[in-house]
């Protein structure tokens, strides 16, 4: 037994542990390639003390959470559970909803709504029962719409509901522009708002690459900057996502890192700015409510602030389009 193979110091064979904070815990709901990859970023980045797993294929998630069990050797101490019910998800900190029906080969993120919104219904009352202070990260697509979803259904306030949103677009972005210029991605600042996916809207007036902003540096060398540059450069982004699915079949890696980001923004407090979904009724004119990326501060509270973005009147036009496409959709879903 544990106590006969370790002996408590002479003296302190009573001693009680300090009271200790409350362990940090994450949820992962879908062992699919998405969530995997969200559970096993978070893991080895040494986020949280604790992973849940939850999946309604329960000797896929017991294989899932085993496997990741025995990598314990080689990583930092998380206690990894897995269960069908929601019980084990008690006391998160954040929710992650990575659970879908499977995305196929063209098809684009709205045709997935109906399908998804019934599989939320079920779980994202569970989720709230279980951790009725938690955050949650909605990953799932249409993922504005469902974190709309998510947002009503959960009775969260609209700070501790997030979507994963444009925070991978503007990462797909960052990459094409560092790949041009041969520059760290991290030297490069541009952000891409809006909705998710096909419509979303790329800031290309607040460019910056190594601190130059790239229109003004542009206008100023003569340098012709053909609109439609900028048009071919957003679609690379979108259609990124379209050709690795098409390629293997879905996308994982760029979204379990992009979720393991705003992980540690909130858990650690960051206060670092994302392009997450957020509830933008009110920004840039848009008056229905509607969730849609927007350049957001997080930290431990959730959303703490949205950057109040100066926008070209086209740009602030364009999602103005979205949140109007958007609403005639998630107005028809009935709760
Ligand atoms: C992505 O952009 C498919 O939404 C998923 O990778």
């Amino acid at each position: 037994t544990p106590d006969l193979l370790f002996s408590r110091l002479e003296g302190l064979e009573d001693q009680e542990l300090p009271a200790r904070p409350k362990p940090t815990k994450v949820t992962v709901v879908g062992v699919g390639n998405v969530g995997m990859a969200c559970a096993q970023t978070i893991l080895t980045q040494n986020l949280v003390d604790e992973i849940a797993l939850v999946d309604v294929q329960a000797e896929k998630l017991r294989g899932e959470m085993l496997d990741l069990q025995h990598a314990a050797a080689f990583l930092p101490r998380v206690k990894i559970v897995a269960d069908t019910d929601y019980s084990v998800t008690a006391h998160s900190d954040i929710c992650i909803i990575t659970e879908c029906a499977w995305q196929r080969e063209g098809e684009d993120r709205m045709s997935l709504v109906e399908r998804n919104f019934a599989l939320f219904k079920n779980i994202i009352p569970e989720l709230v029962k279980y951790s009725p202070h938690t955050m949650l990260l909605v990953i799932t697509n249409p993922v504005d719409i469902l974190s709309w979803v998510s947002w009503k259904l959960s009775g969260l306030p609209p700070n501790r509901v997030i979507g994963s949103g444009t925070n991978l677009d503007t990462s797909r972005f960052r990459t094409l522009l560092g790949n041009h210029f041969n520059v760290s991605v991290h030297n490069v600042h541009a952000t891409i708002v809006g909705e998710h996916g096909d419509s979303s809207v790329p800031l290309w007036s607040g460019v910056t690459v190594g601190g130059v902003p790239l229109a003004a540096f542009a206008k100023e060398h003569g340098i012709a900057t053909d609109p439609e540059v900028f048009t071919k450069a957003h679609k690379y982004v979108v259609d990124g996502a379209y050709e690795v699915i098409k390629l293997k079949g879905y996308t994982s890696w760029a979204i379990g890192y992009s979720a393991a980001a705003l992980v540690s923004s909130v858990l650690r407090n960051q206060r670092r700015v994302h392009p997450v979904s957020v509830l933008a009724q009110g920004f840039h004119g848009i008056d229905m409510e509607v969730f849609l990326s927007l350049p957001s501060m997080l930290g431990r509270s959730g959303v703490i602030a949205v950057a109040n973005s100066v926008l070209l009147e086209h740009e602030a036009a364009m999602l103005r389009k979205s949140a109007q496409a958007i609403w005639s959709i998630q107005s028809k879903l009935q709760f």
